[in-house]
């Protein structure tokens, strides 16, 4: 395995932020980062693992040994009569894996299309869009424990899930401590068990001490398994999707068409992080109580506001930040997305970047203003580094 040193980072991050590593190594094969991870080279370094880099802002040079996820392939693993168990490499492209699985016929994917970054992060992010989340297609996961060498998988209980987070953004993460642990519950590990889908005949079950800490930066992730059943129902409850059936006066639409729509609505709404650096949502969609809830809407009745099941309230983050007047402002080269508040972008382009320092120092003035407004602190979305 070949050790860069000293590489650009700029076209490994969406933003386009201009940062370096201080050495980066392309994994490319699973038993290669196995037989790296156990050297002493390996163990005395600090590393991070990057994929897409799609929700990722630098604030600085990376000073640890980046690994560049580039694992690639994609199967079916098994069908039956009810469905589709596929699997992708953590460095396949999460769009083209969505628009391959559709080509062979196994509808499910489509509401997730067009989200950008690869598929070893989807899980790490429970991504999520037009009513549909990651781990409603979830099936399991492989990974390589960093501080072994092992392999083991992990089943969509194991990952904790939850809105835009997972156990692989929890835990002490040693030179990056921004994320504290959270102590998430989890269950014990589960005896050792045969695995129908696991990609090799090799021990998967070597679960991660302490798994209950949290994986950040621990494990890298290598491969992402889905099961997409026959009896397909279109997620048609987003109002995008709902505008979009009655346009075409189409009520049930095939999957192919839930994917156009929804490529439709993203390329409308979100900028392509090929001409315009950005990382997406950069703030979660809050939730407050419903007292809190019924005191702004009070005061600002078109607050953009969802019931959860718990009695509690999601608000639109866009909504908040475009009310305290964000949209198309700026710091230095970083933006507000002026079709859609809840973006950041780099107004500067590949020449002139934004550095992470704009971003973070327009990132705090929107949570100012919109707690000072609502007295909502919003939570960034990306991991700050
Ligand atoms: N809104 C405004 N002004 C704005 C932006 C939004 O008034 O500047 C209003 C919209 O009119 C709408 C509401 O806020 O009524 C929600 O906006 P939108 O439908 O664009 O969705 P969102 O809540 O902002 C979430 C996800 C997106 C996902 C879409 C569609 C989060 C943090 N973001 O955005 O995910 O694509 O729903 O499901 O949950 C991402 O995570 O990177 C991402 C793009």
């Amino acid at each position: 395995m070949v050790i860069e040193s000293n590489p650009s980072l700029q076209s490994y991050n969406s933003f386009g932020i201009l940062a370096r590593a201080q050495e980066m190594l392309r994994v490319t094969s699973v038993d290669d980062l196995q037989d790296m991870v156990q050297t002493p080279f390996f163990q005395e370094r600090p590393h991070l693992v990057l994929g897409g880099g799609s929700n990722l802002v630098l604030t600085g040079d990376v000073k640890a040994l980046v690994l560049k996820v580039e694992l690639m392939g994609k199967r079916l693993v098994k069908e039956d009569e009810k469905g589709y168990w596929v699997e992708a490499m953590a460095g396949e492209n999460w769009h083209d894996f969505v628009t391959w699985t559709l080509d062979q016929g196994w509808p499910g994917l489509e509401n997730l299309a067009l989200i950008p970054g690869s598929v070893g992060a989807t899980p790490v992010q429970n991504i999520g869009a037009y009513g549909v989340e990651l781990q409603d297609r979830f099936f399991d996961l492989e990974a390589v424990d960093l501080s072994t060498g092992k392999r083991f998988r992990l089943d969509a209980a194991q990952c904790a899930f939850a809105y835009r987070d997972s156990i692989f953004k929890h835990g002490a993460q040693p030179n990056f401590g921004s994320l504290a642990p959270r102590g998430l519950s989890l269950e014990s590990p589960p005896e050792k068990r045969t695995n129908a889908l696991s990609s090799g005949a090799l021990s998967v079950d070597a679960l991660p001490a302490d798994l209950n800490l949290g994986l950040a930066n621990r494990a890298l992730i290598t491969h992402v398994r889905f099961f997409l059943p026959k009896k397909w129902r279109a997620v048609l409850d987003y109002q995008d999707l709902q505008k979009k059936c009655a346009e075409h006066a189409n009520a049930q639409p095939s999957a192919r068409e839930i994917y156009d729509w929804v490529c439709a609505i993203r390329r409308h709404k979100l900028p392509d992080p090929k001409s315009i650096g950005n990382v997406g949502s950069f703030f979660k969609n809050p939730t407050v109580s419903s007292d809190q809830c019924q005191d702004i809407i009070a005061r600002e009745p078109s607050v953009v506001h969802y019931p959860l099941l718990d009695g509690r309230f999601k608000l639109a983050a866009g909504w908040l930040i475009d009310a305290c007047g964000w949209r198309g402002k700026s710091i230095g080269m970083a933006g507000v997305y002026p079709k859609q508040a809840l973006v950041l972008i780099n107004k500067g382009g590949a020449d002139n970047p934004c550095t992470g320092g704009e971003v973070m120092t327009l990132a705090r003035a929107i949570q100012t203003s919109v707690y000072e407004r609502f007295g909502i602190l919003l939570e960034p979305e990306p991991m700050i580094l």
